[in-house]
């Protein structure tokens, strides 16, 4: 499905958000307090529009995606930058490679993507940080209306006008509602051995930026039983709200 709409997959972006990808973009890369002479891990980054900002900062950043139709529409766009084909829940980088690792409105596209946040954690050094943007659920509830009638009327009769291939935002719209709200994700991230897990709400919570950090310690560096201690140890609110989360 993504090789289908990589050539124009940025600009109708651009048009379903209304503009407003670009400044939840820019909120991603704040966020990730990364600097020259890091190397950064973009997973799922389709044609590299979310590994940009990086490669633009001099920061060295390997764009991986599992769809060759969009690394190839990245590649022919951004030469500079280095590309790699790989599977999120298999990534084909050794333990610790990277400073800090993001995914921007990917996660949910992964069919495992518990295994997903598992492999970023194996493949980010020790105190390293973590960035995922993701649509999320509107707080309020007036918002949380409008905004689901928008989803499922108006976009997908924006997308047979603007895309090659409509039905992939039919898919966008019920992937969306039936993704897990922003403490149900954080709550996966600590159960993938991630701590200091916080999120921020953007337009109202549509979507949501989580932030999350690799624990220092040795031992809890991509292990099992270091995830499970990494877990006890976290005494923060979103630990807690685990305990009343049914899976
Ligand atoms: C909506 S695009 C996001 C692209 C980019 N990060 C951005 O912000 O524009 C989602 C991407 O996830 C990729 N993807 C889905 N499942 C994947 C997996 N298991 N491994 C790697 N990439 C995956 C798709 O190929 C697609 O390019």
């Amino acid at each position: 499905m993504f090789d289908d709409v990589a050539p124009k997959y940025d600009v109708v972006n651009d048009v379903l958000s209304m503009g407003q990808t670009r400044r939840w973009r820019k909120v991603v890369v704040d966020a990730m307090e990364v600097t020259k002479g890091q190397h950064v891990l973009d997973l799922a980054a389709g044609t590299g529009t979310s590994s940009e900002p990086y490669a633009d900062a001099g920061i060295e950043v390997v764009a991986c995606d599992f769809s060759l139709g969009m690394l190839k529409v990245g590649k022919r766009r951004r030469p500079d930058i280095n590309f790699v084909a790989g599977d999120a829940t298999n990534l084909p980088f050794a333990d610790n490679s990277f400073d800090a690792s993001t995914i921007s409105f990917g996660l949910r596209n992964v069919n495992e993507p518990k295994k997903a946040l598992a492999e970023m954690l194996r493949v980010t050094k020790p105190g390293g940080k973590l960035v995922i943007a993701e649509f999320s659920q509107p707080v309020v509830p007036l918002w949380r209306t409008m905004y689901t009638e928008y989803l499922m009327r108006a976009l997908p009769a924006i997308a047979v006008k603007v895309a090659s291939n409509p039905d992939a935002y039919v898919y966008l719209a019920e992937s969306i509602r039936a993704w897990p709200d922003q403490d149900h994700l954080a709550a996966w991230l600590q159960e993938a051995g991630w701590e200091k897990v916080t999120y921020r709400n953007l337009t109202g919570g549509i979507v949501a930026i989580h932030r999350a950090t690799k624990p220092a310690e040795s031992g809890a560096a991509g292990s099992p039983n270091g995830a499970a201690a990494a877990i006890a140890a976290n005494k923060g609110p979103v630990a807690k709200l685990r305990r009343n989360i049914v899976r």
